[in-house]
């Protein structure tokens, strides 16, 4: 039932692994063959063999490495006696250090190279009272300055660096000569290292502009440009979209490294086509342009058309300002339902510009499966004195009315173009992220992802937060006409109190926020917990800004700070109602605010940091799953409280609007929270609201898409979901399977149809789940995702009976187990579900309880006899998209 192919992906291999894992996957095509391949381990006179099979060869004693001026030595730094060897030996066990400059002598032929310098400030070079600092130089250009590999690598999660250069050599060159210059000192204080060089040598026309042919796109200026040969590039992303990391191995013969891209995706949703086995044709670029799982897999919008003509498919990528930047989007039709020019054109926008306004790839590459890439340069323009901006790509579907509105994108590359001065050095030495880090634990960081973007909601969902502020507001200022006063154009909807800490909470229930709950952070504090919102603890960016993960309370407590762009439109009196309403939302199983930060104009709001991720994660993304059934039960009962909570808990029900395992996460006790309410809406009086749809694909209530009514019972809907999902541990959109199979609640509901439930839950589960126990919360799960939302239960239901499931699986493990003293419960295989064995339980279970049980067993009957349990799938015929959750996109 799960998908096999996401069990192998290298995400799960971690540091040394990584390397090896992907060796023994897959099976590298090389396309290319460097007229020369130089692979220099600097501080060593071996030959030394790295994870990958190549074979480095030391610097001492090699035609390489020049003797140092005036014999001003430098230094071998040996980092293989180190207990803890976190890193790849090769090339990083080993650097050559210096506090005077030092040049390496490449003997070249004429035309481009890819230069990679590799380094490792490991413990005894970063614990000395000097740092380094340097500039490195390539022949006439700068390559960095005022750099500082222990800076920038200064974080836990990334221990290594690798930096990727494309500097071409003249005809009268001949050579290509690096040279290390640590920054003056008068007591040199200062020095410079490297532990790896790498020089691949490239086609004439892989990047550089051919002679002939126009060249690339410059973006807002409306002309063509080319990439000459007296420009260096340093390349700073290089993303297979909708894909998995790539490895240096697997790429086409120049030992690239691909990253995945969702960390720098900013929408909700999207869908991520996938034809692994895709046999392509290179009839418009060179079969070597980029591996082929680059374009075998992409992201696009989704088979709804209203829904995505309202928005873009974006990605926002750090980069420095001040320089101009090569972007390269990879494109490829992989999906067999869109054959013809015209199907699926787009607009492209690069740094909020049109770049592109009628993008068609089958036009481009005159049919399907044909990869193509298209160029553009787009200025990204110093704004003020910040160094660092946001280029963002973004993608728009025409409106065409024969067209499936729809975009799509394989991969990007992103290049800083070297200057007039012949330098790509930033100004300063806080670098923004760098090119694929060799070592970073894979697992760590999607875990951080997945903490983020709760704590983040999306850039759309931000702004639904706002209005639902203003809904509160307004029948807060009906009640109690106590609103403030503030310099915002928003203040006559804006009800502010002085301050926060002092505000009482009125009108609401004891079990919300006391008011000293919401903690004041000085400016200080929070530069100290985020080390001066030091880029390397970004773990999230969207529109309002970015998130990092920080250290309060002299570096006790992990939490999730989240800085809003001055620039962003909130204004001070939203930021304090959003405090306001986030710390009455109190509830031990939702996810908390635990303080704010509103000094020089910043705007700082602090959560609670999830050490166990999400649900999801555990349930498949893993590749051992051996997730109990009653602790699943736990997580349910838990993530069904939070719900009830926020549907009854304060003075108008409050919706979430996007329920899902993504959205549950776990803290280090693996208490269930929901989190993410960027989407949430309150419904005022209790009348359902209208609102435009918005949610997740296969957890959306069918009842709501159709009537765009917004009540409670679309989060039960989607809850019903979110209980199949951790019955049967498989994706609740899976286009892998057979048709009827896709829509996991349909499936589902189908299989109870033909008595064959049993035969889908996780077979891990197979044996363990106690008959009865199993029943009720069949039931429960059944009622849930039910067509109509009157014939839904409640979450406060929901919940009782989930309780119920437990105790019964506790009553008859108990029971069992005195039978069997000698352990190991085993229960029947194949559990089959009948309404008519949930009456005994309705009497088992006495009238305490006081449940709707007996409606629900009727209305079950009633839906199925009638046969509509089948809406969201239709929503899916548009063709087999694997849709997949903001978690990973
Ligand atoms: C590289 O360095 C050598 C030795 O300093 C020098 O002779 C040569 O001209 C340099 N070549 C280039 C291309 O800068
Ligand atoms: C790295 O960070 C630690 C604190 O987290 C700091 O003490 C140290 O000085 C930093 N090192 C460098 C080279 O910036
Ligand atoms: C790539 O293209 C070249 C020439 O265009 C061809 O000779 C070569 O066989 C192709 N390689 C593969 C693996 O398709
Ligand atoms: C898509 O992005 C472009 C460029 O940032 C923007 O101008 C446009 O308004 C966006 N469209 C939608 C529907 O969000
Ligand atoms: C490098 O740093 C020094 C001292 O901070 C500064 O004066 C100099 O301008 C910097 N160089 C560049 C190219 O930014
Ligand atoms: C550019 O587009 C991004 C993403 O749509 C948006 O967040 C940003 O505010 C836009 N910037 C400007 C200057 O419009
Ligand atoms: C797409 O979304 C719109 C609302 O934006 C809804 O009316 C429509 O039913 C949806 N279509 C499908 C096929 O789900």
């Amino acid at each position: 039932m799960r998908n096999v192919l996401s069990v192998l992906q290298p995400t799960f291999c971690v540091s040394l692994f990584f390397n090896l894992c992907l060796i023994s996957i897959a099976a590298p095509i090389t396309r290319y063959i460097p007229s020369e391949i130089i692979t220099l381990s600097c501080g060593t006179s071996d030959n030394l063999k790295a994870m990958d099979g190549r074979t480095w060869i030391g610097d001492v004693g090699s035609k390489y490495r020049l003797k140092e001026v005036d014999n001003k030595t430098s230094t071998i730094i040996n980092f293989t006696a180190q207990s803890k060897p976190p890193v790849d030996a090769v090339p990083y066990m080993i650097a050559r250090k210096s506090y005077f400059n030092f040049t390496y002598v490449f003997p070249v032929t004429p035309g481009p190279k890819f230069v990679r310098l590799y380094f490792y400030p490991g413990d005894n070079l970063r614990d000395s009272t000097v740092k380094d600092l340097f500039t490195v130089q390539a022949g006439s250009y700068t390559l960095l300055t005022n750099f500082s590999a222990s800076t920038t690598i200064n974080d836990t999660s990334q221990q290594t660096l690798s930096i990727e250069f494309c500097v071409n050599i003249l005809e009268n060159e001949q050579q290509l000569n690096l040279t290390f210059i640590p920054f003056p000192s008068a007591d040199n204080g200062f020095y410079a290292f490297v532990n790896g060089i790498e020089v691949v040598f490239m086609p004439n026309y892989l990047y550089y502009s051919s002679p002939v042919g126009i060249g690339s796109y410059y973006v807002g200026q409306n002309r063509p440009i080319k990439i000459l040969s007296d420009m260096a590039l340093e390349t700073v992303y290089r993303l297979n979209v909708g894909g998995s990391p790539i490895s240096a191995m697997s790429d086409t013969g120049f030992f690239r490294q691909w990253s995945e891209d969702p960390s720098y995706w900013l929408g909700d949703e999207a869908a991520t086509p996938h034809e692994p086995s895709l046999m392509l044709k290179y009839s418009v670029i060179a079969n070597y342009t980029a591996p082929d799982d680059v374009y075998r897999s992409a992201v696009s919008m989704g088979p709804n058309r209203s829904i995505n003509l309202l928005s873009n498919l974006t990605w926002g990528l750090p980069v420095a300002s001040g320089f101009n930047y090569l972007v390269r989007l990879h494109f490829c039709e992989i999906q067999p339902e869109i054959t013809m020019v015209g199907e699926r054109p787009f607009i492209i926008y690069i740094d909020n510009q049109t770049a592109e306004p009628n993008a068609d790839v089958i036009m481009w590459g005159g049919g399907r499966d044909i990869p193509v890439y298209q160029d553009y340069v787009v200025m990204m323009q110093k704004n003020g004195v910040d160094v660092k901006s946001t280029l963002f790509i973004s993608l728009h579907p025409r409106k065409e009315t024969n067209a499936i509105n729809d975009a799509i994108l394989n991969g990007v590359e992103v290049f800083k173009l070297s200057d007039t001065r012949r330098t790509l050095a930033e100004p300063n030495p806080n670098r923004t992220s760098s090119l694929l880090p060799s070592s970073k634990g894979m697992r760590h960081e999607s875990m951080l992802k997945n903490t983020i973007i709760i704590v983040t909601g999306s850039g759309g969902g931000f702004l639904i937060l706002l209005t639902l502020m203003w809904f509160m507001i307004l029948s807060k200022r009906w009640k109690t006409n106590s609103y403030g006063s503030c310099g915002s154009p928003l203040s006559k909807y804006c009800w502010c109190w002085p301050n926060p800490s002092k505000s009482k909470s009125k009108g609401t229930q004891a079990s919300l926020a006391p008011d000293e709950f919401c903690r004041h952070f000085s400016l200080g504090e929070i530069k100290t917990a985020t080390r001066n919102f030091h880029e390397e603890l970004i773990v999230g960016v969207g529109g309002f800004g970015n998130v990092y993960k920080g250290l309060i309370d002299k570096g006790t407590v992990t939490v999730a700070i989240k800085r809003l762009n001055r620039e962003s439109r909130q204004g001070v009196c939203e930021f304090r109602t959003e405090i306001e309403m986030l710390s009455r939302l109190r509830h031990v199983h939702l996810v908390s605010l635990i303080g704010y930060c509103e000094e020089e104009g910043e705007m700082i709001l602090v959560y609670d940091y999830m050490a166990n991720g999400t649900l999801r994660h555990h349930l498949y993304d893993i590749e051992s799953n051996h997730f109990p059934w009653k602790e699943r039960l736990k997580i349910c009962i838990g993530a069904a409280r939070g719900l009830h909570y926020l549907h009854t808990g304060a003075k108008h029900p409050i919706i979430h609007r996007d329920v899902k395992t993504t959205n549950i996460l776990l803290d280090q006790d693996w208490v269930a929270k929901v989190s993410d309410f960027g989407l949430s809406k309150m419904s005022v009086d209790n009348t359902e609201v209208s609102t435009m749809v918005k949610g997740t694909w296969g957890y959306l209530d069918p009842d709501y898409a159709r009537r765009q009514k917004l009540s409670e019972k679309s989060d039960v809907y989607s809850f019903g979901v979110v209980l199949w999902e951790v019955l049967c541990a498989r994706k609740v959109l899976d286009q892998k399977l057979e048709e009827e199979q896709w829509n996991l609640a349909n499936w589902a509901t189908k299989c109870i149809d033909r008595g064959s439930i049993g035969q889908i839950i996780d077979p891990y589960l197979k044996g363990k789940i106690a008959p009865k126990s199993f029943n009720v919360y069949v039931e429960v799960a059944e009622g849930c995702v039910r067509e109509q939302g009157i014939h839904r239960p409640t979450m406060d239901d929901v919940m009782e009976k989930l309780r119920f499931a437990l105790e019964l699986q506790e009553n008859e493990d108990a029971a069992i187990d005195k039978l069997n003293s000698a352990g190991g419960i085993i229960y029947p295989n194949l559990l089959s579900y009948h309404s008519v064995v949930y009456s005994d339980h309705v009497s088992e279970m006495g009238s305490e309880s006081g449940l709707t049980a007996t409606t629900i067993s009727e209305s079950t009957r009633m839906t199925r006899d009638s046969g509509t349990i089948r809406s969201s799938e239709e929503g899916m015929r548009d063709g087999p998209i694997e849709i997949e959750d903001s978690t990973t996109h």
